[in-house]
C-alpha cells in the first residue's frame, strides 16, 4: 500500500466556517430577542467511543451557534443523528427511529434533521436515506465534521436531501469546538482510521486510513484539560497501539504515555483500543512504569481457533495471544483484562468454539464484550459462503455469556473487603442516593457515602459483588474536585 500525506484542514478554512457560526448565532440572537424563544439541538449517538466524540464536536459547534442541547424531540429544532455501521441492529434501530420522526417534520417543516457518522461513508446507506426518509435534510459523514457549520447553512435553503460525504481518508482538524458532557473526564482522540481490515470489520472503510494526531496538539489538550479540572483522560484510537507509525518522526504509544504522564492536574491515563499484534514488550512496560496509566488492558481477542483467527485477518494465533497476556500478567498480576469476542464468524464450527471458551477460561478476563457475528456489506467475510446460522450463534453466544459472567463474578468476589481508590462520577442514574464511579482497574462501583462530588477521588471499601459491578462504603475522600 502507498503510504499517502496526512491532510490538516487549514486555519483559514476553519475561520470561513467559523464566520458560518458566527452568522448562525446572530440569527437565533436575533429571533431571541424578538420572540423570546430559545433554540434547542438533539443529537443521538449510537456505537463506539469515537462517535462519542465526534458528537461532542458537534455539540461543541451547535452550541457556539446558539443552540441548547434537549433530550426532547418536540423541543428540538435541530435533530442530528450520528450513526454506526460496525453491526446490523444499529443501523435497523437508526431506520426506525428517523421513520418516527416524518410526522413531527410534517407538523414542523422548519424542524432540520441531518444524519452522520459511519453508515453515512457506505452509498448503499445513503440512498437508501435519500429514497426512503425524504424527510431528512441532511447528510453529512465522518471526515467532514469541521464542514458542518457550512453543510448545516445551506440545507436551510434546500428543498431535498443536501449530501455532503468526503471521500477523503486522511484528514485531521484540530482545534474544532468541544461540548464534554463531563469535566472530571474525557475522551482524547489520539489517532483516527484503521489500517488492520479484519475480515468482518467495516471500520477501515468508513473511517480511512490510520492517522495519528501530532504528540504535541494531544499533550496541549491534556494540558488544557487539566487546567479545566479534568482528573481522567481516554486515548482513543481504532488501534492505540499503532500511534505514531505514520508521522515519521520517530515516536510510538509507549512513548506518548510517558508524556502524559508527566501532565500535573491528571490522575488517570485509560487508552483503548488495542490490537495484540502492536502489544510490544516496550508498551508493556511503559503501562507498568507510568503511574498514572490505570491497571486495566482492554485486548480484544475476537476467536479462539487459529483457523477463525487466520480467516479473520488478525495476524497472531491463540498461542502468541495467550504468551502477550502472560507476559502482561506477569509484569503486572493486579491488571484487569477486559476483551472483545466475535461469535458465529463464517466457518465457525462447534470445535472453534470451544477455542474461544478456552481462552476464556485460560485467561480469566474481568470482562468480555460477546457480539453475535453480523454480515457487513462490502467485507470479505460477507462473501464467505459457510455462514453460520442463526440459531446456532445464539446458542452459542449464550453459553460464552454463562461462562464469562462466572468468571467475572469470581474475579470481582476477589475485591470484597478491600479498600479502592474510586474516581466518583455522580449520583448513579438509578438510585439518587447512591452515588458511582470507578475504580482504577475500571470497575463500576456503586457506595453510599456523603460529602463527595463529581471528580472527587475517595477511598470505598467493597461491600457487595456482582458479575457487572460492585457494591461499597466511603472511608475517606483522597483528592476533592478543585
Ligand atoms: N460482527 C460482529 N461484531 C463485530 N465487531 C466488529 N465488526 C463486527 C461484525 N461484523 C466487534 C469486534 C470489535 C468490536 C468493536 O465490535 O469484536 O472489536
Ligand atoms: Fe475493525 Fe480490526 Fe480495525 Fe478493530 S482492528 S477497527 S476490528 S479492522
Amino acid at each position: 500500500m502507498t503510504k499517502k500525506e496526512n491532510t490538516y484542514i487549514l486555519p483559514e478554512e476553519l475561520a470561513r466556517q467559523n464566520e458560518i457560526i458566527q452568522r448562525i448565532n446572530r440569527n437565533n440572537e436575533n429571533e431571541y430577542n424578538s420572540s423570546g424563544k430559545k433554540k434547542f439541538a438533539r443529537i443521538i449517538t449510537y456505537g463506539c467511543q469515537q462517535n462519542n466524540s465526534d458528537s461532542e464536536k458537534l455539540k461543541g459547534i451547535l452550541k457556539n451557534m446558539g443552540y441548547n442541547q434537549t433530550d426532547d424531540n418536540e423541543k428540538a429544532d435541530v435533530i442530528l443523528f450520528n450513526t454506526c455501521c460496525v453491526r446490523e441492529n444499529a443501523e435497523l434501530k437508526l431506520y426506525g427511529n428517523i421513520g418516527a420522526l416524518k410526522n413531527l417534520k410534517l407538523s414542523r417543516p422548519e424542524l432540520i434533521i441531518g444524519v452522520c457518522g459511519c453508515m453515512m461513508q457506505q452509498k448503499h446507506a445513503v440512498e437508501m436515506i435519500k429514497k426512503k426518509y425524504r424527510h431528512v435534510d441532511l447528510i453529512f459523514g465522518t471526515h467532514n465534521i469541521y464542514k458542518f457549520p457550512e453543510i448545516f447553512e445551506k440545507a436551510f435553503h434546500e428543498k431535498c436531501t443536501l449530501v455532503d460525504i468526503m471521500d477523503c481518508e486522511g484528514v485531521i482538524v484540530e482545534n474544532l469546538p468541544v461540548d464534554r458532557e463531563e469535566k472530571h473526564k474525557a475522551w482524547v482522540t489520539i489517532m483516527y482510521g484503521c489500517n488492520n481490515f479484519c475480515s468482518y470489520c467495516i471500520v477501515p472503510y468508513v473511517r480511512g486510513r490510520e492517522r495519528s494526531r501530532k504528540p504535541e496538539n494531544v499533550v496541549d489538550e491534556i494540558y488544557k484539560l487539566a487546567e479545566g479540572g479534568c482528573k481522567e483522560v481516554t486515548l482513543l484510537g481504532q488501534n492505540v497501539n499503532s500511534y505514531g507509525k505514520d508521522l515519521g518522526i520517530n515516536i510510538d504509544f509507549a512513548d506518548l504515555l510517558y508524556k502524559v504522564n508527566e501532565i500535573e492536574g491528571i490522575e488517570r491515563i485509560r487508552f483503548m483500543t488495542s490490537h495484540p499484534k502492536d502489544l510490544s514488550d516496550k508498551l508493556i512496560l511503559a503501562i507498568k512504569e507510568c503511574n498514572k496509566v490505570c491497571e486495566h488492558l482492554h485486548l480484544p481477542f475476537q476467536a479462539g481457533s487459529n483457523k477463525i483467527l487466520k480467516s479473520m485477518n488478525r495476524v497472531y494465533t491463540k498461542e502468541e495471544y495467550l504468551e502477550k497476556v502472560s507476559k502482561v500478567k506477569k509484569a503486572m498480576p493486579n491488571i484487569a483484562l477486559t476483551t472483545d469476542i466475535i461469535v458465529g464468524f463464517p466457518g465457525e464450527s462447534a470445535i472453534d468454539f470451544e477455542e474461544t471458551l478456552d481462552v476464556v477460561r485460560k485467561v480469566r478476563f474481568d470482562q468480555a464484550f460477546t457480539f453475535i457475528y453480523s454480515k457487513r456489506e462490502g467485507t470479505p467475510a460477507a462473501r464467505m459462503e459457510n455462514q453460520i446460522r442463526e440459531d446456532e450463534k445464539h446458542k452459542n453466544f449464550d453459553r460464552l455469556i454463562e461462562v464469562q459472567n462466572q468468571i467475572s463474578r469470581n474475579i470481582n468476589e476477589g475485591y470484597r473487603g478491600n479498600v479502592y481508590e474510586v474516581l466518583v462520577d455522580g449520583p448513579s442514574k438509578t438510585n439518587k442516593d447512591i452515588l458511582t464511579g470507578r475504580t482504577r482497574t475500571g470497575k463500576i462501583i456503586n457506595f453510599e457515602g456523603k460529602d463527595t462530588n463529581i471528580g472527587d477521588l475517595v477511598n470505598v471499601k467493597v461491600t457487595g459483588v456482582f458479575s457487572w459491578s460492585l457494591h461499597g462504603e466511603l472511608i475517606e475522600n483522597i483528592k476533592s474536585q478543585s
